[in-house]
């Protein structure tokens, strides 16, 4: 049968945009049935009527910027009151979720993107949806040219490139194999 997937996403400056475009681009090549959109525009969505939900944002301050928590607690509040959120947090047999983080890393690398990362986890184990991956992409901080030249990751100028969201896409294919 078809699977059916959402790409979520919060992006100011692009690069979480382009990563999500390149997710749902390889989905769709797999045959996922698959909507893309960004966050404000998917206030009613359930997570439980997609195979697989896809949630992009970029590492602010190593946490989620304020839409991107204030939208996961509102949708986690809402399963509460549906009796969702039980205790144990037994898995949802066919419910995953891939969730994915831009980041620049300037101070501390990529330890500055995981605690987004793992943040973010918690509200869908929380619910019994199995944690596919988490997969953190590094981009230009755009906009500051220092935090995109001097920081602990070198000249992160152009990222991600094309070649690397060819590979994002790539690996979304392979990973609905595991739907
Ligand atoms: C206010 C602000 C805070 C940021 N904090 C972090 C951070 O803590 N860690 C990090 O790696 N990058 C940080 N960044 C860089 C962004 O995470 C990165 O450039 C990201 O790819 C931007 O995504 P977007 O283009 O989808 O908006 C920050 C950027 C801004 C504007």
């Amino acid at each position: 049968m078809e699977k059916k997937a959402v790409v979520l996403y919060w992006s100011r400056t692009g690069n979480t945009e382009k990563v999500a475009h390149s997710i749902e681009e390889g989905l769709k090549e797999a045959g996922v049935n698959v909507s893309l959109m960004k966050i404000d525009e998917a206030e009613e969505i359930d997570y439980f009527d997609y195979d697989l939900v896809c949630i992009g944002f970029p590492s602010y301050f190593w946490h989620t910027p304020k839409p991107v928590s204030d939208y996961l607690t509102k949708h986690f509040n809402n399963h509460r009151r549906q009796g969702k959120v039980k205790w144990g947090s037994p898995k949802v047999p066919g419910k995953n979720v891939l969730i994915f983080c831009t980041y620049s890393g300037p101070h501390t690398g990529i330890d500055e993107a995981t605690p987004a990362g793992d943040y973010v986890e918690q509200f869908f184990d929380h619910i019994g949806f199995n944690i596919l991956d988490k997969w953190y992409v590094l981009s230009e901080f755009i906009g500051n040219t220092a935090a995109s030249t001097e920081g602990r990751m070198g000249d992160i100028r152009g990222l991600p490139t094309e070649d690397e969201l060819n590979k994002v896409k790539e690996k979304a294919a392979i990973l609905s194999e595991r739907l």
